[in-house]
């Protein structure tokens, strides 16, 4: 028996992929819901921001693709996930943030659980108008140390440029300049909004209103998911 199907045993296989477009708040809430669920918040983005920011082959491959607002190669990223999938802290779950993003990852990821006769939960679309993802990411800075995400309206730091969790000085992402925001919002719709009708055909897709306050978000997610912790 498999780690991922030994802990399915034990009751414990909170599952959750969150859908939504550059913006929607799959990060803010993917955060919370990791911290209600106690099970690892897993971001594509951020492992490649990581390995860029120590300099490996992976990060400077990825980094091409991500400063244009394009899509890391769909291999590239399956192998990558698969092998965060297998490390210990995600046999009791997972938030899959920022993954999959293609049919192809999908198709790659249903493959993957199936080996490890585990199911996903569900997979949460935050809907969220265009004209606020643009509003939304044009006005975040993130902390480049801790990870923390503040917007300079709607969510900003207690000290104007500094993380209230860990003092670092904010950053905004390259990524987010608003030519490569446009981009990545056209990348969204054409690779990845086809996943909604993917899940939905697997009775698998929870919408949630991404509009609403973040606590009413990530309230909501739970509510729709049964509540309480596993
Ligand atoms: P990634 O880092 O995943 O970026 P993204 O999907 O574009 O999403 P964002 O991180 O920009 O937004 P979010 O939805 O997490 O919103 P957030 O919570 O921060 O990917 C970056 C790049 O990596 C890709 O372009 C690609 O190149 C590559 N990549 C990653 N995964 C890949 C994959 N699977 N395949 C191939 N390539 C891949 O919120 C945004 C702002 O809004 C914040 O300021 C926040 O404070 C605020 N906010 C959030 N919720 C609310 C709310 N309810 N009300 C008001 N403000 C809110």
């Amino acid at each position: 028996m498999t780690g991922h199907s030994q802990a399915k045993e034990a009751g414990i296989f909170v599952r959750l992929v969150l859908l939504g477009a550059p913006g929607a708040g799959k990060g803010t809430q993917a955060a919370a819901l990791a911290a209600h669920y106690r099970i690892p918040h897993i971001s594509t983005g951020d492992i490649f921001r990581q390995n860029l920011s120590q300099g490996t082959r992976l990060g400077l491959m990825a980094r091409g693709y991500m400063d244009q607002g394009l899509l890391v190669p769909d291999n590239v990223t399956e192998a990558m996930v698969a092998d965060r999938l297998r490390e210990a802290d995600a046999l009791a779950g997972f938030v899959l943030d920022g993954f999959p993003r293609t049919l192809p990852q999908a198709d790659a990821l249903e493959q993957m659980l199936a080996g490890w006769q585990a199911e996903l939960t569900a997979a949460v679309l935050l809907a969220v108008s265009a004209e606020r993802l643009v509003a939304r990411l044009t006005a975040r800075r993130v902390c480049p140390q801790c990870g923390a995400t503040y917007h300079l309206a709607f969510h900003p730091p207690q000290t104007a440029g500094v993380c209230d969790r860990c003092g670092a000085a904010l950053v905004q992402r390259d990524d987010d300049a608003a030519p490569t925001v446009r981009t990545r919002i056209s990348v969204y719709e054409e690779q990845t909004a086809p996943l909604i009708t993917f899940y939905r055909a697997r009775s698998l897709l929870q919408e949630v209103n991404g509009e609403q306050p973040v606590d009413v978000v990530t309230a909501t997610v739970i509510a729709r998911l049964g509540g309480a912790r596993p």
